[in-house]
C-alpha cells in the first residue's frame, strides 16, 4: 500500500489499465490522498527518455504545442518545471535560452545534466517552495505534463507566479480532462486521484481535474489565461502511429495547453 501525504482527505481510488487504446478501470476502494511522496518516475526515467524522445504524444503533439506557446526564447531564462529527462531543455538551449530545471526524480535530473550540460538542474519536489529562486528571476516558466501530479497546485502555481517576471509567461500542458473522463467514467466534476498502469507497465497516480479547476487555480495564483489550445498532432505523427494520429484529430483524448500571464498586482 502506497503512503499518501498527511493531512489530506481520503477519497476513492481507481485502478485503470491502459492497453494501447483500450482502458479497463476498476474501483479499488478508499485510498489515502496525496499523489505520491516518492518520485514516481524514478524507476523508469531512462525508459521514459527512450519513449518521449520520438513518441507521438511527446515529440509530435505536446512539445511542438508548448514550444509554440513559449514563443521566442533566445536570450531568455526559462524555468523548466518537472523537466523530466531534459528533452525540452535540450530544445530550449538549442534555441538560445538559458535553462533552469527542476524535477522530483533524481534520475531525471541526472539525465538532464548529462543531456544539457549548460543547464542548471535541481532535484526538487513541487510540494516545497522554490527557496533557491528569487522573486521575478525568470522570463518564462514551462510546466509540461506534470500539473496532475501536484497535490497543492495553488501553492505551486503561486510560487511560479512569484519567480516569474511581470512581463513573463507561464506555459503549461496537462492531460485533457475530457480524455480523462472518457477513460475513467464517473462524474466529470469529481476531483480524485486515480492510479493507472500505462501500456509500458509504468504505474502512476495522478489527479483527475475538470477544466474549470485548472482555470480557477491559475486565477487564484494570480495568472490571466491568454490562450488555451486543444492541440492537433503534427503531420509527422501520422508516420509514428497513423491510427492514433487520426483519433487525435477527431477526439479530445490527449492533452491541452495554456499560456498564462502574471495578473497585474492591484
Ligand atoms: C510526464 S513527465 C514530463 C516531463 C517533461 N516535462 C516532459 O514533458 O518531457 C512528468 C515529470 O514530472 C515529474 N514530477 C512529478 N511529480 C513531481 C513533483 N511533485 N515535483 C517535481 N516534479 C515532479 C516527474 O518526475 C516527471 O519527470
Amino acid at each position: 500500500m502506497r503512503r499518501g501525504r498527511e493531512g489530506l482527505p481520503r477519497q476513492r481510488g481507481y485502478v485503470t489499465l491502459l492497453k494501447g487504446d483500450r482502458c479497463e478501470s476498476e474501483q479499488t476502494g478508499d485510498m489515502t490522498d496525496g499523489v505520491e511522496p516518492q518520485p514516481q518516475y524514478d524507476g523508469f526515467a531512462d525508459e521514459f527518455l527512450d519513449h518521449a524522445r520520438d513518441s507521438l504524444y511527446n515529440a509530435h503533439y505536446d512539445r511542438p504545442t508548448c514550444l509554440r506557446l513559449l514563443g521566442e526564447v533566445a536570450g531568455r531564462t526559462v524555468l523548466d518545471v518537472a523537466c523530466g529527462p531534459g528533452l525540452y531543455a535540450e530544445e530550449l538551449v538549442a534555441r538560445g535560452a538559458r535553462v533552469i530545471g527542476l524535477d522530483q526524480s533524481p534520475r531525471m535530473v541526472h539525465l538532464c545534466r548529462e543531456r544539457v550540460p549548460s543547464g542548471v538542474f535541481h532535484v526538487h519536489d513541487l510540494a516545497e517552495r522554490l527557496h533557491w529562486l528569487p522573486d521575478e528571476s525568470v522570463d518564462l516558466v514551462l510546466f509540461a505534463l506534470a500539473l496532475e501530479y501536484v497535490d497543492d497546485r495553488r501553492s505551486t502555481l503561486r510560487e511560479l507566479r512569484r519567480v516569474l517576471r511581470p512581463d513573463g509567461a507561464l506555459v503549461l500542458s496537462r492531460l485533457h480532462p475530457t480524455g480523462d473522463w472518457l477513460r475513467h467514467g464517473g462524474s466529470y466534476f469529481d476531483e480524485r486521484i486515480v492510479e493507472e498502469t500505462w501500456s509500458r507497465g509504468w504505474q502512476l497516480r495522478h489527479w483527475l481535474l475538470p477544466l474549470e479547476r485548472t482555470c480557477e487555480e491559475l486565477h487564484e495564483a494570480g495568472f490571466l489565461i491568454e490562450r488555451l489550445l486543444e492541440p492537433q498532432p503534427t503531420a509527422e505523427a501520422a508516420l509514428v502511429d497513423q491510427a492514433r494520429y487520426e483519433r487525435l484529430l477527431r477526439e479530445p483524448i490527449g492533452f491541452l495547453a495554456i499560456r498564462a500571464l502574471p495578473a497585474p498586482v492591484r
